[in-house]
């Protein structure tokens, strides 16, 4: 049986429509599953949308609408996004299924049991927009210490015991080093741990939109609690027999914002802890992305939609773009020359012109039919397919450490190689000269551009398609157990006169 893997985006507030935040989030999600999958995993993608809380009954009311009626349009906005963006997410799930009740219910069941709930009263400040508790030693300038602002809150509350799980938190990350990445991030998370604990706040009074505390309908469970607790319903942990729980569990990785990792490296191992639940393998918290240099913000008005990126640039080439540009982990600025450089640089001129020239001389020269790589290369021609064979193992050492942009950089190492080998060999010009080296120098390279395009597949599934159904290599043919040597392109396949997949971007001055 192949192995599972589970790997998780946050769930999306309904507050808003989407924006290019959300979408790079489940983009490296989903450039994971797919790499995941290529590599013989049975995986298990899961994004959905966080539909509780104050924020989002404030933003009903606003909308004039009940809260259900609002998360089910604005929901449907995320899952159509899925669609726009080809995610290949397995599960969309929703905080407002009754399954998700259920789990919720049964978390907070499990903590009362083991005597981590008591009832108490809290006091103190709270943001709304980050559905967020602050102490007044966090605020700055009378906010929160991300600039939203804050309240006065004063109600009776169900609490965690969190303050008991410090010392449990800091043996928990001692023991497991990758537990969180990037390593700075995991360092400030250890340093707030090692700060002291308070307990948490885990119901609120004050309104109504959330999942009922069992057995006291005064309170509504804390979002966070809540929503954290998507992770489990997924995979069926309320459901009679358990669902997948005994396959799936613990996830294999979280993946979230550098602005939501707290909740997932310290509140949501202690609650899992608490209720005797094993914990995930690792949090990976990526960076935010800026716009022309500026923060990204409704007020400013430069919020970028990813639809209209794709609607500009193409779907594969916005996709490619986001991994590409900015180290995963760090954050980045878009800026439309940056973008347009690796349109027009990377995609058409390297990969799209490589493969243009190699397969264009192929038909014409070779009637389509594709060439043998012979038994005994020349040398310089054996260190450029050992090359292209290795990527493959380096490529997935990448993918476990999260480092999408540094496995797109290698890949283009070997792209640009193999284009200064075609310059350099000429093979336009062996026609008269030596046929026979022609053919081998097409071989080796139609090679390379088979398993480039498998390689990328995670990140640009239309365009590479369109390469591999160029290259005529069959749909069962294009996973990674058919690359790095384990396989070759056919010889002898017939190929047609191929078009051109990756269109240069030209600037519109009309627009
Ligand atoms: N609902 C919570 C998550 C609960 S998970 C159990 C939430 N939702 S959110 O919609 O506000 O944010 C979701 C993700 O979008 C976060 O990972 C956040 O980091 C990401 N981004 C929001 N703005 C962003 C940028 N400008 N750039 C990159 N990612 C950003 O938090």
């Amino acid at each position: 049986m192949s192995k599972s893997y589970y790997v998780t985006t946050p769930i999306y507030y309904v507050n808003d429509k989407p924006h290019i935040g959300h979408a790079y989030t489940t983009l490296a999600c989903d450039a994971l599953a797919r790499f995941k999958r290529l590599d013989g995993f049975d995986v298990m993608f899961l994004t959905g949308t966080d539909e509780h809380g104050q924020k989002v009954e404030a933003a009903a009311q606003n909308a004039g609408i009940t809260p259900q009626a609002f998360t089910d349009t604005v929901s449907q906005n995320f899952r159509d996004l899925t669609k726009s963006m080809n995610f290949s997410n397995d599960q969309f799930i929703r905080t407002t299924e009754p399954r998700h009740y259920a789990a919720s219910q049964k978390i907070w069941n499990r903590l009362l049991e083991r005597g981590h709930i008591t009832l108490g009263a809290y006091e103190g400040w709270y943001s709304v927009r980050d559905e967020a508790f602050y102490t007044e030693t966090e605020l700055v300038d009378g906010k929160a210490p991300t600039g939203a602002p804050v309240e006065w809150v004063a109600e009776p509350s169900y609490f965690f015991n969190l303050s008991q799980w410090q010392d449990k938190l800091l043996d928990f990350y001692d023991a497991n080093p990758a537990f969180v990445a990037p390593e700075t991030r995991f360092n400030e998370i250890k340093s707030f741990v090692k700060g002291g604990l308070k307990d948490l706040s885990i119901s609120r009074t004050t309104f109504a939109w959330g999942v009922p505390v069992p057995e006291d309908a005064d309170h509504v469970m804390y979002v966070w609690l809540d929503a954290l607790t998507n992770y489990l319903t997924a995979i069926g942990w309320s459901e009679d027999g358990e669902g997948d729980f005994s396959t799936r569990w613990p996830a294999d990785l979280h993946m979230v914002g550098k602005d939501i990792l707290r909740f997932h490296a310290v509140y949501w191992p202690a609650f899992l802890m608490a209720a005797d639940l094993p914990l995930p393998k690792r949090v990976f918290a990526h960076g935010w992305w800026t716009n022309e240099g500026q923060k990204i913000s409704k007020s400013l008005g430069n919020v970028i939609d990813p639809l209209s990126l794709v609607e500009e640039f193409g779907l594969d080439q916005t996709r490619y773009f986001l991994m590409r540009e900015v180290p995963f982990g760090r954050d980045g600025d878009f800026s439309k020359s940056a973008m347009i450089q690796r349109v027009n640089s990377d995609l058409a001129n390297d990969l799209g012109n490589l493969s243009q020239r190699t397969l264009s001389l192929i038909v014409k020269n070779l009637d389509g039919a594709v060439p043998a790589i012979a038994s005994k290369l020349p040398e310089a021609d054996k260190v450029m397919l050992d090359a292209v064979d290795g990527l493959l193992d380096r490529v997935r050492k990448l993918f476990e450490e999260q480092a999408f942009h540094e496995a797109l950089r290698i890949i283009w190492e070997q792209i640009s190689n193999a284009n200064k080998y075609i310059d350099s060999q000429a093979p336009w010009a062996l026609k008269k000269t030596n046929p026979e080296r022609m053919a081998e120098v097409l071989g080796l390279l139609a090679e390379c551009i088979r398993q480039f395009a498998i390689l990328l597949q995670p990140f640009m599934p239309e365009a590479t398609a369109k390469l591999l159904d160029q290259l005529n290599v069959s749909s069962s043919d294009r996973g990674f157990d058919k690359i790095a040597g384990l396989a070759r392109l056919t010889s002898g396949t017939v190929i047609e006169k191929p078009s051109g997949v990756f269109p240069r971007y030209f600037e519109d001055t009309a627009r």
